[in-house]
């Protein structure tokens, strides 16, 4: 989004697994805050974003290591309050005249901090003599850069918490962002006061201006947003409704590939509780046409991807000419990763809503989430009024069950996958646990296999159920559940499903697996 008017943060990055982290422990303290690859950040671009600080983030380069990464010279000159993370601290070292060293200096895990010395930004630690925090470093500084002195220690990093109050510049050794930094929050909260921020980043304001922001995007033109079924695409639909009214058209793509019910929830949704124009287009035979005889995962999605362009394309068409299309792009969709080597990073899948639009495509993107993390949308949808019970939902892919049906898609399996889904996520509901997973389904195996039921032979499919804990769906663990559970449940979609005679529990954490099965 553009525009944006609440005071901001930068984070540069460099890399580090946990770059997001400090964006999250920021957003969460109502700070307006954006991650920019260190490799697109100039003085121009810091100028242009207009940051009240700027936090450079931890990264896996030595800065010892010719060409690795630095951050512009011209930062240090800004009179902007700096806060280095890790290699961030380590840079700010270099570029400023100290020392970095690495043999014999790494620390991995679990470390304490001792105080030196007071520091504001340490308000609150060490209230039971030291802190614990979390490592992850091979380098050290060993020598401070000119108006720096060293606030806390830790076994194996004498300049753990480093200082220049003057400049407002800090620089610590450790990770603040991350869990096992109990408060490292508290720490982040420090430097954020001591930059002057007042916590701005509602969910209010930022529905106001997020308003604004469409109006001046979209003028006068019209504008279709493909609903999903999922959380995010309906936000974006009813906060464009609110900055558009009628301009905005809903087309509902009944791909084929939904789960049970789902047609039904979302539209019912939709008419009964807002007043916007919504096509429910059945496009089933159309994708399932398409989709048959075909099994390869990339092939699918290609395919999905196409066909949904070409139904949008028809619907702008019939709506009058929308000149837009509106997707629920989220955050961690548009962060550029970094990449050390410069080259384009691997593809693991085609997301459908995610730059992988075809380039004939003649609309242009309406994309109001893009600033956001999954539960900052959950908050915007509550904002916007949206019921809790649809908020809550578990996220769901645009390609549908086709990523949940590995191998040929065939209407047969995808009946008998909806109907395992709809036990097991009932199953789910019943046992108070679907708002303490973060998404749940079933994937059909494409493999039968032999059972007995009363006293004859079955031979039939098998599936896997999936429950993960995640943040954003970057990385994920599988779900606890109890044996009771997993085993009651087994039962009940052998018993009530047909076409199903053997259940298998997915444990395959991300990475280094996906969450879909494909
Ligand atoms: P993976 O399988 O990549 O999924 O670990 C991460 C999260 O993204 C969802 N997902 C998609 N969402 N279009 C979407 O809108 C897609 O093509 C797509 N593929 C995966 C997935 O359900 C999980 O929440």
């Amino acid at each position: 989004m553009t525009n944006i008017t609440h005071q901001r943060l930068l984070i540069i990055d460099f890399g580090s697994q946990v770059t997001q982290l400090i964006a999250r422990r920021l957003r969460e303290a109502k700070i307006y805050c954006e991650i920019h690859p260190y490799q697109k950040v100039t003085g121009e671009s810091i100028r242009a974003f207009d940051p009240r600080a700027v936090i450079l983030s931890g990264g896996p380069a030595s800065v010892m290591d010719e060409g690795s990464p630095r951050a512009p010279d011209e930062l240090f000159t800004m009179g902007l309050p700096l806060l280095g993370i890790c290699y961030g601290q380590q840079v700010m070292m270099e570029q400023l005249g100290g020392k970095v060293e690495g043999e014999g200096h790494s620390e991995f895990g679990r470390a304490f901090v001792t105080p030196t010395a007071d520091l504001p930004l340490l308000d609150g630690w060490f209230e039971t003599g030291n802190e614990q925090v979390w490592m992850s470093h091979g380098d050290t500084v060993t020598e401070l850069a000119e108006g720096f002195a060293p606030y806390g220690a830790s076994p194996n990093a004498p300049y753990a918490i480093t200082a220049d109050v003057a400049r407002n510049f800090y620089a610590v050794q450790f990770h603040p962002e991350v869990h096992h930094t109990p408060k490292g929050s508290v720490l982040l909260k420090n430097f954020t006061d001591l930059a002057g921020f007042t916590g701005d980043w509602t969910m209010g304001a930022y529905k106001e201006q997020a308003i604004e922001a469409i109006q001046a995007q979209v003028g006068n033109e019209r504008v279709i947003c493909g609903l999903s079924g999922g959380v995010d695409s309906s936000v974006a639909a009813v906060l464009i409704h609110e900055a558009i009214g009628d301009q905005l058209t809903c087309v509902f793509v009944d791909t084929g590939l939904m789960r049970q019910g789902e047609a039904d929830e979302v539209v019912g949704m939709f008419r009964d509780n807002y007043n916007i124009p919504l096509i429910h287009a059945d496009e089933s035979d159309l994708f399932l046409g398409e989709l048959d005889g075909q099994s390869d995962p990339e092939t699918k999605r290609k395919i999905i991807g196409k066909l949904f362009i070409d139904v949008f394309e028809k619907h702008a068409k019939s709506v009058g000419g929308a000149k837009f299309l509106a997707q629920g792009t989220l955050y961690p969709d548009v962060i550029e990763s970094v990449s050390f080597s410069g080259g384009p990073s691997v593809t693991i899948k085609s997301h459908h809503n995610v730059g992988g639009l075809p380039e004939r495509m003649n609309m242009q993107l309406v994309e109001p989430l893009r600033d956001l993390f999954k539960d900052e949308v959950r908050a915007l949808g509550r904002e916007l009024g949206l019921p809790d019970s649809f908020v809550g939902r578990h996220p769901f892919p645009g390609p549908g069950l086709a990523i949940r049906c590995p191998g040929e898609i065939t209407r047969p399996k995808l009946d008998i996958l909806r109907k395992a889904d709809a036990v097991y996520i009932d199953q789910i509901r019943k046992h108070g646990l679907y708002d303490e997973i973060w998404q749940a389904f079933v994937a059909i195996l494409p493999v039968r296999t032999v059972g007995v039921m009363g006293d004859g032979r079955t031979y039939d499919f098998a599936c896997a159920l999936r429950a993960v804990n995640s943040v954003d769906g970057m990385t994920a663990d599988y779900y606890p559940f109890s044996h009771e559970f997993l085993g009651e449940t087994a039962t009940r979609i052998i018993n009530e499903v047909e076409g199903i005679n053997r259940v298998t529990y997915d444990i395959t954490s991300k990475p280094p697996g996906t969450i879909e099965w494909e």
